[in-house]
């Protein structure tokens, strides 16, 4: 598949109070009231056995019907956002052309919401199998209901199609790859910055599977929190121009760096970057191999005197100037390290 990317050209700083109330949830290592007092989390066959009728009354009044590409859900009090049916059709159709080459398909929708994307990766992209895991518990109804409206819980042969589980995100890939459960794709749809989620889904995810990641941190593909975009994706971005594909170079970048450090290849099939959130998202095949050559990972440079970038590999360090003459670094010259994949090369 030749990669491509796909970019909307208005740039949104909108953050509704929604938003902001499940930043929380991120961080795997603060738990808090709606993760700690999870037991056996991973126990589907527990968890999973509870009735529909039971969780349909823990459905609040609030529950919308919504329909997606055909698909009839609920979504209850989740966050859940149509801007983002863009970004579930590509996944929905990278899933689906997988299936038709490999034969089979396990998904991990590691932060599922309503269960809309798991849905779809069941119904449209015929998925063998979707786990669905979102660390709030209280969309556990929405999500069984969802699920039980559209597509049997087991095969005839007593194979399962889909489980709910809630747990931190981390937590469950970290316990598939002890259990050595891997996947062919694995989507960690999540807010702001994705990086802490790479090394897990790595791991558990099988050879030449898909990843399919996200950021949705605009401050730092805007260069206005280098420090924070160095810590997260080793890359120090400066305010550019073009910031909406700089947030995307930033994502695959860090992935790329963390593929790396585990004896993993990364190429990027696709790349999506929406206003919303604004929402930067890229779908990732995953090999093993030898080391990508640096040629595609390297240093963006923007001239504030005439306008003009160009890309310098790490051994042009230091023999960094721009055609119009300006050599002052870095004042004159905004650098930012990030991955030069899909730019001009
Ligand atoms: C952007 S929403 C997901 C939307 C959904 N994938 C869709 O397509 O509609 C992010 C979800 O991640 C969940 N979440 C946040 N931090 C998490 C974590 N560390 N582990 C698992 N789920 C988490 C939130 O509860 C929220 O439902």
């Amino acid at each position: 598949m030749t990669p491509f990317l796909i970019t909307n050209t208005t740039l949104s700083s909108s953050s509704s109070s929604l938003y902001l109330s499940f930043l929380f949830l991120q961080n795997p290592k603060k738990p808090n009231c709606l993760t700690s007092h999870l037991t056996s989390h991973l126990n589907c066959s527990i968890q999973d056995n509870v009735s529909l009728s039971s969780l349909q009354q823990t459905l609040t009044l609030e529950s919308k019907n919504e329909i997606e590409r055909g698909l009839e859900f609920q979504t209850g009090d989740s966050f859940f956002r149509h801007e983002s049916a863009i970004g579930r059709d590509l996944g929905v159709l990278a899933a689906s052309l997988y299936k038709k080459s490999k034969g089979n398909l396990r998904i991990l929708d590691a932060m599922c919401g309503c269960g809309i994307r798991s849905l779809r990766y069941l119904v449209q992209a015929e998925a063998d199998f979707v786990w669905a895991n979102d660390a709030n518990e209280e969309y556990r109804g929405i999500i069984v209901s969802n699920f039980e409206k559209e597509v049997v819980r087991e095969t005839e042969k007593g194979k399962r199609r889909w489980v709910v589980t809630h747990s931190d995100a981390n937590r469950v890939m970290a316990e598939c790859y002890l259990k050595e459960d891997f996947f062919d794709l694995i989507d960690i749809d999540s807010f702001g910055s994705n990086s802490t989620f790479f090394r897990s889904a790595y791991d558990c995810l099988k050879f030449d599977g898909l990843l399919y990641v996200t950021s949705t941190d605009g401050y730092s593909s805007g260069g206005h929190r280098p420090q924070h975009s160095l810590a997260s994706y080793g890359a120090y971005v400066r305010p550019m121009p073009y910031s909406n594909e700089v947030g995307l170079r930033m994502l695959i970048g860090g992935a790329v760096r963390d593929a790396s450090v585990l004896g993993y290849r990364v190429t990027p099939l696709f790349s999506y970057y929406s206003y919303h959130g604004p929402v930067f998202r890229v779908m990732l095949r995953v090999i093993r191999g030898k080391l990508p050559e640096n040629k595609h990972y390297g240093f963006i440079s923007y001239c504030n005197k005439c306008g003009n970038s160009q890309t310098f590999l790490w051994d042009q360090l230091g023999k960094i100037c721009c055609h119009c003459g300006n050599e002052e670094v870095p004042s004159g010259l905004d650098l930012s390290t990030t991955l030069r994949m899909l730019l001009k090369c």
